[in-house]
């Protein structure tokens, strides 16, 4: 890629220069206990961090966390996560109040050569998210002042137009962090050449939301697997009464079409685990896809289903898996996810887990993470990147 990266700035000399790192902290906490429950967006940046403090930088991180509106919010308070990097970072991180205000200045200001100062939310400020160039650029100007060279490490976010991805890099020299440069690499496997066969997994609860990597894929690969809530609003395509399960009728004439035009290659469920309730301890049993009882919802992907998957994906080279079979944060119905994931790994192939939460589901079923080719830091964005779009993040460190 035509895209500056960390090692150029390296190369010029960062030592007591402020460098701004754009960082996707943006980790799954526990809803009681506020707890973070998946570090694995921590440990991702540690590389960039790590090789910015060896070399003597003042590092200045930003991130945002969950979607607050504009305002200060307690539950989507940074605090825990600048905790967090401390100790994987084994250097203690300098917590700012504010993201702009008195007490990022005076963070910032107070940093020696070497040390780490993390910035509350991003989306505490209106001017991050806003849709209004002024106002956004307004905000960019502030978050600018606190660097000398900025560098993106967000790859979870860098599909966002927002003021830290796409504006602050018009504002200062910036370069790609080493997250960003290996998920761009490994993406751009997928959609140049891939080793066939290529097959692609797809779960999550909406259609809605992965219509539109589903049209892009569809001339792409050899065959689409789908799973997960919006595997029942396929089956309903294709004519099955789904019980209570997810549906989103409004898609059902699309999915007809699309499964019209894929010509064979979208595999779905053939038999499914069906409740009484989302609950863990509902009464559960599998049954075919075409006989949901009508009281029932179909909760996770059943064991001849798991099995055809994992046949398709033994054959594959290329391998791209987003979004979860089944609510795999209940064990009643986890053994849908944990089959395809454990095929993939048995898969003679090169795997990539793209997404937020298929990365956690991936660490929460305790499976070897090294056994994977890629396990991608980003959902959206990943998904955005294979349909071909211009990411606002990627072309903003293009400039
Ligand atoms: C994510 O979790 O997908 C990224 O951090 C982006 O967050 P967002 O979808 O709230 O912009
Ligand atoms: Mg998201």
């Amino acid at each position: 890629m035509s895209i500056r990266n960390l090692d150029d700035l390296l190369a010029e000399g960062v030592s007591g220069r402020r460098v701004l790192v754009r960082a996707d902290l943006n980790v799954p906490l526990d809803k009681q206990t506020g707890e973070i429950t998946d570090d694995g967006r921590i440990r991702a940046v540690l590389p960039t961090l790590g090789a910015l403090v060896s070399a003597g930088a003042k590092v200045v991180v930003c991130s945002h966390l969950g979607r607050p509106k504009g305002a200060p919010d307690p539950q989507f308070s940074l605090r825990p996560v600048a905790g967090r990097l401390g100790e994987l970072l084994d250097a203690p991180v300098h917590f700012a109040e504010d993201t702009v205000g008195d007490s990022a200045r005076s963070t910032v200001d107070e940093l020696a050569d070497g040390q780490v100062a993390l910035l509350e939310n991003l989306r505490f400020n209106k001017g991050e998210t806003s849709k209004d160039d002024a106002e956004r650029g307004a905000f960019a100007d502030q978050l600018a002042a606190f660097g000398d060279a900025y560098v993106d490490d967000a790859f979870g976010a860098v599909h966002r137009k927002h003021a830290s991805v796409y504006d602050v890099p018009a504002r200062l020299p910036h370069v790609a962090g080493r997250l960003v440069l290996r998920e761009v690499e490994v993406l751009s496997r997928l959609t140049g050449q891939p080793e066939r066969p290529y097959v692609v997994v797809l779960g999550g609860s909406k259609v809605s939301d992965k219509l539109a990597v589903i049209e892009a894929l569809l001339p792409t690969v050899d065959r689409l697997l789908i799973g997960g809530g919006m595997c029942f609003t396929f089956l309903k395509a294709q004519g099955h009464e789904v019980g209570t399960s997810l549906l989103e009728e409004e898609m059902v004439e699309t999915c007809r079409n699309l499964l019209e035009r894929s010509g064979g290659n979208i595999l779905l469920p053939v038999d499914v685990v069906a409740a009484d309730a989302f609950a863990p301890d509902a009464a559960h049993d599998t049954v075919r896809a075409d006989g949901i009882p009508s009281h029932r919802l179909g909760l996770d992907i059943g064991p001849e289903t798991v099995a055809g998957f994992a046949a398709a994906l033994s054959q594959a080279k290329t391998i791209f898996w987003n979004g979860p079979m089944g609510v795999f944060e209940m064990a009643p119905f986890a053994a849908g996810t944990r089959g395809v994931a454990e095929a993939i790994t048995k898969a003679d192939a090169f795997s990539v887990v793209g997404g937020g939460d298929s990365a956690a589901a991936v660490r929460a079923l305790g499976l070897d993470e090294s056994s994977f080719g890629h396990i991608s830091t980003g959902g959206g964005a990943s998904l955005e990147y294979l349909e071909g779009k211009t990411l606002p993040g990627i072309a903003a460190l293009e400039k």
